[in-house]
C-alpha cells in the first residue's frame, strides 16, 4: 500500500480484528491510494512511457485495478491478478464499467501466478515505504524465477524499474495536546513537517534495479554526522520509486512514498560535528516493528 495517510492496518491493527493476513488492505483503503494525486499521476506517466499499443501486460496485486485500467487505455492487452474478493469484486465491476472486457481479471495468488505466455510489461504495486509490510520484493523475486523456469523468454519491463531508499536521523516531536506517545508516523513528503528536526542529511542504504539483484534484507549501518545539536530520537524513512526510466536521457518518473519516522527504544542527546551511527535490519515484508525493534542510533565521536 502506498502508505497514504495512517490507518490501522498500517500499524498491523486490523488483521487481528477482521481475521485477514496482515498484508491485506480493505476496499476503503483503496480510495486514499486512489485520491493521492502524487501516487496516481506518477504511475499514470510511467505507464504512459512504457506500456504501448499492442503489448501484453501483467498487472500484480491489481486492487481497483486503475493501473490496468492506464495500460488498456494505452492500448495494451491486460491480465490483472488479485487476491482479496472484495477488492476483486470491486475491480470486476470498475473495470467492466471502464474498460469493458480489456482487461483479464485472475483470481489468484502474486506470489505463485505465472502467465501462460510471454508479457511485456509487469507492473506490480504491492509496495509499502521501507519495502515493509507488503510483498513487492518477494513477489517480484518470485515471478523472475517462475518466468524463466517457465521458459518465457526475456524477462518482461518491470515496473517500477528501481527503488531507492534512505534513513535520516531526526528529532521529533511525538507530544500530542501534552500526551507523549512515540510511535511510527507517516509524513506527507511535499508538506511542512514542524514536527521533525533533521539533525544530519538523509543517507541511501539501498538502491537497486527490479530486473538486476534484488536484495532479500533490508539493512543499514550508516555514520552521520551531526548538523546540529537535538535530541536524536527517531529515524525517518525515505522510498524511491523509480517508475520508468528513460535510458536515453537518464530521467525517470518517480514515486516518493509517504516517509515514515519511527522511534527509537534509546534515544540520545548529540551535538553538532559529533559522529552518529545508525544500524537497523529486518525483512522485506516485515511488519513496521520488526524496525522497531532493530533500529539503533550510537554516538561513536
Ligand atoms: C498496495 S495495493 C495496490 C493496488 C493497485 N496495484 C494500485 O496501485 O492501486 C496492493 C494490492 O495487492 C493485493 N495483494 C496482496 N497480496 C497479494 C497476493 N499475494 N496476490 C495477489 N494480490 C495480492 C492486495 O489485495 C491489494 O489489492
Amino acid at each position: 500500500m502506498s502508505p497514504t495517510k495512517l490507518s490501522a492496518i498500517d500499524l498491523g491493527l486490523a488483521a487481528p480484528h477482521t481475521g485477514m493476513p496482515a498484508d491485506v488492505i480493505p476496499l476503503q483503503y483503496h480510495t486514499n491510494m486512489l485520491t493521492d494525486p502524487h501516487r496516481m499521476d506518477s504511475f499514470a506517466e510511467a505507464i504512459a512511457v512504457a506500456v504501448k499499443p499492442g503489448m501484453r501486460v501483467l498487472d500484480l496485486g491489481t486492487g481497483t485495478g486503475v493501473l490496468s485500467f492506464f495500460a488498456a487505455r494505452q492500448g495494451a492487452t491486460v491480465t490483472a491478478v488479485e487476491r482479496e474478493p472484495g477488492v476483486l469484486a470491486a475491480a470486476r465491476a470498475a473495470l467492466n464499467a471502464n474498460v469493458g472486457d480489456a482487461v483479464t481479471l485472475v483470481h489468484g495468488d502474486a506470489r505463485t501466478y505465472v502467465p501462460s505466455e510471454p508479457v511485456d510489461v509487469v507492473l506490480c504495486e504491492m509496495m509499502h515505504v521501507g519495502q515493509l509490510r507488503e510483498k513487492q520484493i518477494e513477489v517480484i523475486s518470485g515471478f523472475k524465477a517462475r518466468y524463466a523456469a517457465a521458459g518465457l523468454g526475456p524477462m518482461p519491463r518491470f515496473l517500477p524499474e528501481a527503488c531507492v531508499q534512505a534513513v535520516q536521523p531526526v528529532q521529533q516531536d511525538f507530544t500530542y495536546h501534552g500526551y507523549t506517545v512515540p510511535a511510527p508516523y507517516f509524513q506527507d513528503p511535499f508538506a511542512p513537517q514542524p514536527r521533525s528536526r533533521g539533525l544530519a542529511g538523509p543517507q541511501v542504504w539501498q538502491s537497486f534495479l527490479y530486473d538486476g539483484e534484488i536484495p532479500q534484507v533490508c539493512q543499514a549501518d550508516l555514520a552521520f554526522s551531526i548538523d546540529q545539536p537535538g535530541r536524536l530520537n527517531a529515524i525517518r524513512m525515505v522510498t524511491k520509486n523509480l517508475l520508468a526510466i528513460e535510458p536515453s536521457s537518464g530521467s525517470s518518473v518517480d514515486w516518493l512514498m509517504n516517509y515514515l519516522v519511527v522511534p527509537l527504544a534509546r534515544p540520545v542527546d548529540v551535538q553538532a560535528g559529533q559522529a552518529v551511527r545508525v544500524r537497523f535490519s529486518y525483512l522485506p515484508g516485515d511488519e513496521i516493528p520488526a524496525l522497531m525493534s532493530s533500529v539503533q542510533a550510537i554516538v561513536t565521536g
